[in-house]
């Protein structure tokens, strides 16, 4: 259609994105016969069909287990191109990628590794793609204090290729205080602070976040809308919200795209984005993410115009860079 056209065309930013989400099937494979990794799927189609999620949990099983074939900076390095390439070819043209440290070392790769090869594919964005990228660690909230500690730790030599920490994986049982102190030496040390919250998780947590962890931005935060409080403070400090439809409707955050609120947080003068979360398990880049909004929501090109207005405003790359991209 038209406007598909045009979303494809329009220049987008993308800021909700965790890079060992975006291993796309055909990659799982190959880099399992490269490394030599079982896999308990033994063709596209089994994969497919494990990928029929209906919340966060059952995603995340298999999402850390499909993470298992990435064991060299190589694969760290094609996984991150291959996103990178397909962010030229939706004209996405600047990115904010997260990548989950623990899942890694935690069997043994070392954490130069992942970062060297992560970071090599962006300089290389950089420069042959024109994209450009603020990098940002998170920490796996299902594992304890001392883990997130030694995690920060071991980013201490690399803190030059980062720009901020996060707070991912289980939300429930996990709220965002139990990382308050990790939080507070990553903001010593210069690192901005960014954490999903509301996802799953009630309001409280988003509270939390910003009041505990001091974020620049809230990462999902669609169930603000239960707190009229809030939602109040969030439009009067234009916090941000990254919010990622396709993932929502995959694990049920919402039945159908119909009932996404997005739309509804974006009249409240609300500074939500745009994001994809983890493409290839969830339907779609973001491309596809704008696309669904139009086909279930009828969001028009203004709508869609002040989404990336508000990427831009919420992203952390500099005041230049931003009057490029505006
Ligand atoms: N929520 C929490 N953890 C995650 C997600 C998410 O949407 N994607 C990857 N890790
Ligand atoms: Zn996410």
């Amino acid at each position: 259609s038209p406007l598909s056209s045009w979303l494809t065309q329009l220049p987008k930013i993308e800021l909700h994105l965790h890079l060992e989400g975006s291993l796309e099937p055909q990659m799982l494979f190959d880099l399992a016969v490269r490394n030599n990794v079982d896999l308990p799927y033994v063709n596209v189609q089994e994969v497919t069909k494990a990928f029929q999620f209906t919340q966060l949990q059952d995603f995340l099983d298999i999402y850390y287990q499909a993470a298992q074939v990435l064991v060299t900076e190589q694969d760290f390095y094609d996984l991150t191109w291959a996103y990178l390439l397909k962010c030229k070819e939706q004209n996405v043209l600047h990115v904010e990628p997260f990548f989950d440290p623990q899942t890694h070392t935690d069997r043994g790769v070392a954490f130069s590794t992942v970062i060297n090869g992560i970071d090599q594919a962006l300089t290389d964005g950089k420069e042959k793609l024109g994209i450009s990228s603020e990098l940002i660690m998170c920490f796996l909230r299902h594992l304890d204090e001392k883990s997130a500690f030694e995690t920060l730790e071991q980013a201490m030599p690399f803190l030059a290729k980062l720009k901020g920490v996060g707070l991912d994986s289980s939300e429930l049982g996990h709220p965002p205080e139990k990382f308050s102190r990790v939080f507070a030496k990553a903001r010593e040390l210069g690192l901005l602070t960014v954490a999903h919250a509301g996802e799953e998780g009630p309001a409280e947590f988003i509270w939390t976040a910003i009041n505990d962890l001091k974020v620049s931005r809230v990462d999902h935060g669609v169930n603000a809308i239960q707190d009229p409080e809030l939602i109040t403070y969030l439009r009067q400090t234009q916090m941000p919200l990254t919010v990622c439809p396709l993932s929502n409707t995959k694990l049920k955050v919402f039945e159908h795209m119909q009932q996404h609120n997005i739309l509804d947080l974006l009249a409240l003068d609300i500074c939500v984005t745009v994001n994809s979360d983890d493409p290839s398990y969830f339907g779609g880049y973001m491309t596809e993410n704008f696309e669904a909004l139009a086909q279930a929501l009828d969001l028009n090109q203004t709508q869609a115009i002040k989404l990336v207005q508000n990427s831009i405003t919420a992203s952390f790359c500099d005041e230049q860079r931003k009057q490029e991209l505006t």
